[in-house]
């Protein structure tokens, strides 16, 4: 992909890059002061420089130290003896200004402002002041008023928030938990959702590529990380939570490019006058009619999603299945209500669970006749193999859903209370589906043992798995979306 690229997007890439794989990093505002912005954001990164995760040069930057967790200080970053390509800022923000001339004469590439207090509260004067010394440097800057970058692969950690907490009983617990490496990246207007993002990414043993958190926006804005995502090798699916959108045409140019190759999926906050002006005073963001934002996500072919949660089903859906290239679906399920629950909500979100061709039940009528799944089973969509469900039932009922090519998508409601069925049917299916372009999702319904261990199962194995048939079906919907969006114009 990169190959076909113009000089401007090219260099916008390098320029991006430089956030995510650096050779040197200058914490301004470090300190030793437990619980300060920048003394985690140092602790961070020297932690994951000891660990050989982080492998580039490391600078705190303070007047008042000498060194700081055994790294020499700096008082200034012309000070520091060798190069710097990209610094965090973590000083108030009066002096940020002035730390950007200095970095100017640095020659340092990239600058990440975590300080907030610029044009969120109305120090518009202040922003202006520091667009115009980065426009005469060349220094590309994510914020103000952000969480900066997390980079699962290269260990630069710009997070404020400390990965463990102790309890006031004095257990030690995960706080802000650091997902493991994976191809699902996070792009956030707001940092405190971006920190619960990766909380719930990690949780649901979902693997992050790259968390971006942009505040507002003065240089770095949506469009310019799309368009860097897209070529970024380790990222497959884009998860973009927005306030309001500034240069809508471009936006919608690059994210047109970025949707024929990668799913993005938003969450678009702002969407009541109440939540348009919490917008206003979190980001200094303009929220927009909630409608114009619908239509232009369908148009661009970004996926919206429903609420917070649907946010990360979806993206768990994409980040493991294929698309969809079409709308049929086929329930199979051992439990009767919820294949109900699930065709309620197909129809419900548009697709269609029609009855299967004659061809799929008589295949259905043959496996009754041979004694291989009960003769009281339901088999015109959705099947149900009921409570004397084993996994071989599964198996071999998957395998006709899977043959019929007029079915789109499987949705797999596998209740596991029943007495016959073991925990294997979930390896069974995932094996069985390896050869077939079909996307499946599974259900298991419970909040107990047995239930997390047949979800935590299928995840594992590349099915996307649901603890209810409704969520389950929200999950195919956007594998459908987002494959019948690429039919439409001719990508898939
Ligand atoms: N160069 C280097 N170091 C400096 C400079 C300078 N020019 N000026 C001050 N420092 C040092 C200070 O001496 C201090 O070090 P010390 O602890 O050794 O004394 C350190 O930098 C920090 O300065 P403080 O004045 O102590 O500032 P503090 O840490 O209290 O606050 C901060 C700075 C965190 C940037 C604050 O102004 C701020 O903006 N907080 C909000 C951050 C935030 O929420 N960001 C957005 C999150 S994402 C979102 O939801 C949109």
């Amino acid at each position: 992909m990169v190959n076909e690229l113009d000089e401007e997007t090219l260099s916008l890439i390098k320029q991006i890059d430089v956030f995510f794989n650096t050779e040197s990093i200058a914490v301004v505002g470090a300190s030793k002061t437990e619980g300060k912005v920048g003394q985690i954001i140092f602790k961070n990164l020297a932690d994951n420089k000891r660990r050989g995760i982080y492998r580039g040069e490391l600078y705190p930057i303070n007047p008042n130290e000498d060194s700081i967790l055994g790294y020499r200080s700096y008082p200034t970053l012309q000070k520091v003896l060798g190069d710097v390509e990209l610094i965090i800022i973590a000083v108030p923000a009066k002096y940020v200004p002035s730390v950007l001339e200095d970095a100017w004469k640095k020659g340092v590439k990239a600058a990440a402002i975590i300080t907030s207090g610029f044009s969120e509260v109305g120090n518009t004067d202040l922003e202006e002041e520091v667009k115009h010394i980065i426009s005469k440097a060349g220094i590309r800057v994510l914020g103000p008023n952000c969480l900066g970058v997390y980079d699962a692969y290269t260990g630069i950690d710009m997070l404020f928030l400390p990965e463990t907490k102790t309890l006031m009983n004095k257990n030690v617990v995960i706080a802000t938990p650091r997902p493991t490496p994976g191809n699902i990246a996070v792009v956030t207007q707001s940092g405190a959702f971006g920190a619960a993002a990766i909380d719930c990414l990690a949780g649901q043993e979902m693997g992050l590529s790259k968390l971006i958190s942009f505040g507002n926006k003065m240089d770095i804005a949506e469009q310019d990380i799309l368009l860097y995502l897209l070529h970024d090798e380790k990222t497959k699916v884009i998860l973009l939570y927005i306030e309001g959108i500034i240069d809508g045409r471009k936006f919608m140019e690059v994210a047109k490019k970025v949707t024929k190759h990668k799913p993005v999926i938003a969450l678009k906050a702002g969407k009541t006058p109440a939540g348009a002006r919490a917008a206003l005073s979190h980001t200094g963001s303009v929220a927009g009619s909630d409608k114009i934002y619908d239509g232009v996500f369908k148009e661009v072919g970004i996926l919206r999603a429903r609420n917070m949660e649907g946010f990360f089903d979806l993206a768990r859906a994409l980040a493991l299945q294929p698309t969809a290239k079409g709308n049929n679906i086929a329930i199979i399920t051992d439990a009767g209500g919820p294949g109900i629950m699930a065709s309620d909500e197909c129809v419900t979100l548009g697709l269609n669970v029609k009855q299967f061709s004659e061809k799929t039940i008589g295949k259905f009528m043959d496996l009754i006749k041979e004694g291989e799944i009960p003769s009281f089973a339901a088999y015109h969509n959705p099947v149900d193999l009921t409570g004397v469900v084993t996994s071989k039932m599964f198996e071999l009922s998957m395998e006709i859903l899977l043959n019929d090519p007029e079915i789109n998508g499987i949705i797999v409601l596998g209740l596991h209370h029943t007495p016959h069925l073991t925990e294997d049917f979930t390896d069974r299916i995932a094996k069985l589906s390896k050869g077939f372009q079909t996307p499946i999702v599974a259900c298991d319904i419970g909040e107990t043992e047995m239930a997390n261990y047949i979800r935590s199962r299928f995840n594992k194995l590349g099915i996307p798995a649901f603890s209810s048939p409704e969520d389950a079906a929200y999950a195919m919907s956007g594998l459908v979306e987002y494959g019948m969006y690429l039919m439409k114009r001719g990508y898939l």
